[in-house]
């Protein structure tokens, strides 16, 4: 894919797209610090540990987490990552996580996001996406990711507890990929 890439989003502002750089730290931790503890709490990692970044910047050389951002103005104003095994049963599978800054939802950053995603997983070779998303907290998410063909494989009921421990049901989502758009 050639980066960068120039997005408009709804009410024609400007975004680019492009994969995250290692010299991207300044704007990497300025993006999560502006991030609510509310949308921390589901994230896979604990990005106010830190030394967050540091691991962040260095799994682009191990191919383990490949991020895709949204710049605007020259901020980071969402990310998508794609996290992937380099060994074993479930290499073939990637998963994967996108946060847009509050400001900036709703405009269509997070559908960029995932559709670069979605390529990228197939340049990659990967057989199926998976994301685990958690009912009632990230029920946009579950709809933006059903319009692209994600289908619910499972649901671990009453799995989660969010930050005032109330528990909620988990949902896995699954799309099987093809070797090109041409394929479906
Ligand atoms: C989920 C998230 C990434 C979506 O990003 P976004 O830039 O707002 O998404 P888009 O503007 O591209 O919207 C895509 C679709 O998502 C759905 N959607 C987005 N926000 C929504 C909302 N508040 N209510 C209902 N549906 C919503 C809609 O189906 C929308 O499509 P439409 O514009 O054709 O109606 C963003 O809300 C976010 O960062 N949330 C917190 C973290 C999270 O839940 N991450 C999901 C893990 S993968």
């Amino acid at each position: 894919m050639r980066y960068p890439k120039e997005c408009i989003l709804k009410e024609c502002e400007e975004a680019t797209i492009r994969p995250l750089e290692k010299s991207d730290e300044k704007l990497l931790r300025r993006f999560y610090e502006q991030t609510s503890e509310a949308d921390r709490w589901y994230l896979r990692s604990d990005v106010s540990d830190p030394h967050f970044i540091e691991k962040r910047l260095q799994s682009i050389d191990s191919g383990t987490a490949a991020s895709i951002v949204g710049i605007c103005h020259g901020a980071i104003i969402g990310i998508g990552t794609l996290f992937q095994r380099t060994f074993g049963a479930t290499r073939h599978i990637g998963q994967f996580r996108i946060i847009v800054l509050p400001a900036y939802r709703q405009k269509r950053l997070g559908t960029w996001l995932l559709l670069d995603l979605i390529q990228l997983s197939m340049d990659k070779g990967l057989e199926a996406l998976r994301t685990d998303l958690v009912v009632d907290v990230e029920d946009p998410a579950i709809e933006a990711v059903t319009k692209f063909d994600f289908f619910k494989e499972a649901t671990l009921q009453n799995y989660v507890k969010d930050p005032a421990g109330n528990y909620h049901d988990l949902v896995i989502m699954i799309k099987r990929l093809h070797r090109g758009w041409s394929d479906y």
